[in-house]
């Protein structure tokens, strides 16, 4: 896709994975809508691309764990933009301890940031992606989502939620034009880490992981073949089936 004018609407984008995500497409020239809940880190970053050549970027407060907040985000930036290219769901927490003493609210809000504010901004996102047949969803995951860690059941139940949906949602969308990456970071030096534990190993660079998401390489082979599997046994879930009597 070419980024240069393109509409990129990042959540959790005040710092981070998220805020280098917002430099590597202001660097490229892309139009950014960029959400979280402090606004005075968002308005710095936003300065940020407009110096690095973002030709427009506009700031909103953003709680993705609220589902109206979430929805309503995503209709504020296709209001003003009247479409969206590429979305980012980068907005996300963890939490590391022993699981029967995690407390129960943090349970409840990493669920509903990681996941739930996940699913809420992409519903959002879809309809209008699927009409204009064209899109990019990049769901920020975690190696954690492929292979769990100790002391972090619940974030490592919440990414890999986040690599299911987004597998089922590429195959759904095979063939709209509508394409779903997952981005799989590692240990990434964030301020991910200031209230849980250090991580073991290395830390990579933030930028490393943003330029993943700005040079993506789309794969989804097998998504593709499960979704024309499902359609040819459900031609109904199918985005625009054929009629009836080209079905036979
Ligand atoms: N750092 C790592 O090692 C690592 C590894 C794998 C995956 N990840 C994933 O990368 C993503 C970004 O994390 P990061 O490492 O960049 O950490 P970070 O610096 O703490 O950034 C997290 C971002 O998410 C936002 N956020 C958190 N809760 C939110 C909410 N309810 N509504 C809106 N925004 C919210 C934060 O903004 P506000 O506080 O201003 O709302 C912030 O911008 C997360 O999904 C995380 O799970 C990180």
């Amino acid at each position: 896709m070419r980024l240069k004018g393109a509409v990129v609407v990042i959540t959790g984008a005040s710092s981070g994975i998220g805020e280098a995500a917002a430099l590597a497409f202001a660097r490229r020239r892309a139009n950014l809508v960029l959400g979280a809940r402090r606004v005075d880190a968002l308005n710095a970053v936003a300065q940020k691309c407009r110096d690095k050549g973002a030709p427009e970027v506009t700031v909103r407060r953003l709680d993705v764990s609220q589902r109206v907040e979430a929805r309503a985000f995503v209709a504020a930036a296709l209001r003003d933009h009247e479409r969206i290219d590429v979305l980012v769901n980068n907005a996300g927490l963890g939490w590391m301890g022993r699981m029967h003493e995690m407390p129960e609210d943090k349970i409840d809000e990493l669920i509903a940031t990681n996941v739930k504010g996940v699913i809420a901004t992409t519903q959002a996102a879809m309809p209008s992606m699927v009409q204009r047949r064209r899109g990019v969803i990049i769901n920020v995951a975690s190696v954690l989502g492929f292979r769990a860690a100790p002391y972090s059941a619940v974030y490592s139940a919440t990414k890999h939620a986040v690599v299911g949906f987004s597998h089922a949602l590429r195959g759904e969308l095979s063939g709209t034009g509508v394409k779903v990456c997952v981005v799989y970071p590692a240990s990434t030096e964030t301020g991910f880490f200031a209230e849980t534990e250090a991580p073991i190993g290395p830390q990579y660079p933030a930028w490393w992981v943003a330029n993943a998401m700005a040079e993506p390489v789309f794969g989804g082979l097998l998504d593709h073949a499960l979704g024309e599997a499902r359609r040819m046994k459900s031609p109904h879930v199918g985005a625009s089936p054929p009629p009836a009597d080209e079905r036979a």
